[in-house]
């Protein structure tokens, strides 16, 4: 397959279409066939038109679609920077937002290779350190929680709250009354004695010993707790409750009531643990959606918002399906058999062997919704970074920024060619990237070559590159799906 990036040729006055066929002299279209357009001013317009949302204003945005298919559940999918307590629209906020996303960007890499087998052996090579690592910056979303939030309610009757997602999590929690200690939230803390579904689990229950960390609370109660690894966590009691997604409603998830919790979740109430492991949200719905989810990532910068939608009715027919792979050693994590890359449909020559997951639990690709920029081994990110520089020897060059080396001054351009990115998969199937999923906007002038190096032999695929592309996890029978459709 090859999702298309649908490039639309915007209507362009002459004077700006002369700087196109400019820009593309000197690429040999010829050798180089696969190229697509970058749209570079709607895209800044888009970037300058975004504007967040007050934290209490949250409850203003939409929280499920009705759905149209019996067998699934929708909820919408709501950006972290689209939740800003600061409401101006500048390219001063989007820098802002772009270098605070690229610094959580950096401590979630850096916990997934703690987290991870890899964490032990980095490459030495990583060009960039975790300064304020274990500083007084205390961000629970760059270790734990990811950058998206959905709606959803909890107990009986519902209460709405906001929760991050998190595929490499395999928890649900939210604050509870009593808070010994909570962090602030844009809805009001959810108290156990308000709801009737609300249901303590015995420290002796299946369902506690299936609990990392669990433990024995003086009364006989299951006691959890996540740390997150940069001081923030969450601490507290393990119980059954009913929730609410829409129109569906689920009894008897085992949620984490956390009565000690810090770190700044930008307002939401808790996490929703999306990973492989029997206790996330969809390794707890099981049978009821066949272990089956999938997510559209909202573009940033952008109004639109997301989804998520739970049950095998969310699988869609004509997607490109590649197996999904476990690792013993990491079971929240979804990996997927990648083997190669190619810039311009043309396939690198690095070995398969570089995203290989090793028997010992080394490697692999692991796709990540918390992680924004993907990150290959460094061979493999100097190859795609070397081939995309040869390929666009007609563009000018800017300065690096944040954890990007290959960066552009499109200043001026309407819109431009570049080179197609591809993912090739085992079995086949190759993800051809939009454009605007790997050159992104810093500024009103620089675009930068959204890859970076893991530092280590790790590769995760990060939410920038799968932005805009509806991805289906079929977890009973083992493969993920890319497509078909684009939203
Ligand atoms: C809003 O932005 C300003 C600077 O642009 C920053 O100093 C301030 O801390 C921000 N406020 C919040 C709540 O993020
Ligand atoms: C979703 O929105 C509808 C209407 O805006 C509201 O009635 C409902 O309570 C909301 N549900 C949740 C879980 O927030
Ligand atoms: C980017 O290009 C524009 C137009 O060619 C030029 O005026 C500007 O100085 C350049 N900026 C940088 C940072 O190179």
């Amino acid at each position: 397959m090859s999702l298309a990036s649908t490039p639309m040729l915007p209507i362009l006055p002459a004077a700006m279409l002369q700087l196109i066929t400019l820009c593309s002299i000197g690429v040999a279209a010829t050798s180089y066939p696969d190229f697509q357009l970058l749209n570079v001013k709607q895209t800044l317009i888009g970037t300058k038109m975004f504007k967040p949302l007050k934290t209490s204003e949250f409850h203003q945005l939409p929280n499920v679609s009705e759905s149209d298919h019996p067998g699934k559940w929708e909820l919408k999918l709501v950006h972290r920077d689209k939740l800003s307590s600061n409401v101006t629209s500048t390219f001063h906020d989007h820098g802002r937002r772009f270098h605070e996303r690229m610094k959580r960007d950096v401590k979630r890499v850096a916990s997934l290779l703690r987290r991870l087998p890899s964490g032990g052996s980095h490459d030495g090579d990583a060009a960039y350190e975790v300064n304020d690592f274990g500083s007084g910056v205390v961000s629970g979303m760059a270790q734990g929680s990811g950058e998206y939030f959905v709606r959803i309610g909890v107990g009986s009757p519902p209460r709405s709250q906001y929760m991050v997602i998190d595929s490499g999590s395999d928890i649900v929690w939210v604050q509870c009354q009593h808070c010994n200690q909570c962090y602030r939230q844009s809805d009001p803390v959810f108290n156990p004695a308000d709801s009737a579904s609300f249901a303590g689990v015995s420290c002796g229950s299946s369902v506690c010993e299936r609990i990392e960390n669990s433990g024995c609370n003086a009364g006989r109660s299951c006691r959890y707790e996540v740390s997150y690894g940069d001081g923030s966590y969450t601490k507290g009691t393990l119980a059954l409750e009913t929730l609410t997604f829409g129109g569906t409603v689920v009894k008897n998830v085992a949620i984490g009531c956390g009565h000690i919790n810090r770190g700044m979740f930008i307002g939401a109430a808790g996490l929703l643990g999306l990973g492989g492991g029997s206790m996330s949200l969809v390794g707890q719905l099981g049978g009821q959606t066949g272990g089956a989810f999938s997510y559209c990532l909202v573009s940033r910068g952008t109004d639109a918002s997301g989804s998520l939608v739970f049950g095998r009715g969310a699988m869609p027919v004509g997607a490109s399906w590649v197996p999904l792979l476990r690792n013993p050693r990491a079971p929240s994590f979804y990996y997927v058999g990648l083997s190669g890359l190619g810039v311009g449909g043309i396939r690198l020559a690095i070995s398969e062997e570089i995203f290989r997951l090793n028997d010992l639990g080394y490697g692999g690709v692991v796709m990540d919704t918390g992680t924004a920029v993907t990150r290959f081994p460094t061979l493999a990110y100097n190859a795609l970074r070397d081939a995309f520089i040869l390929q666009t020897s007609n563009l000018p060059r800017a300065s690096g920024v944040s954890i990007f080396d290959t960066c552009y001054n499109l200043s001026g351009f309407v819109s431009v060619r570049v080179p197609t990115v591809s993912f090739y998969f085992l079995g086949g199937p190759t993800l051809t990237l939009p454009a605007r999923n790997f050159l992104i906007p810093i500024d009103e002038m620089a675009f930068c070559f959204a890859f970076a190096s893991s530092g280590s032999e790790l590769s995760i695929i990060g939410n920038i590159q799968q932005e805009g592309i509806q991805i289906s996890f079929d977890g009973a029978n083992g493969f993920v799906g890319f497509g078909p459709n684009v939203c």
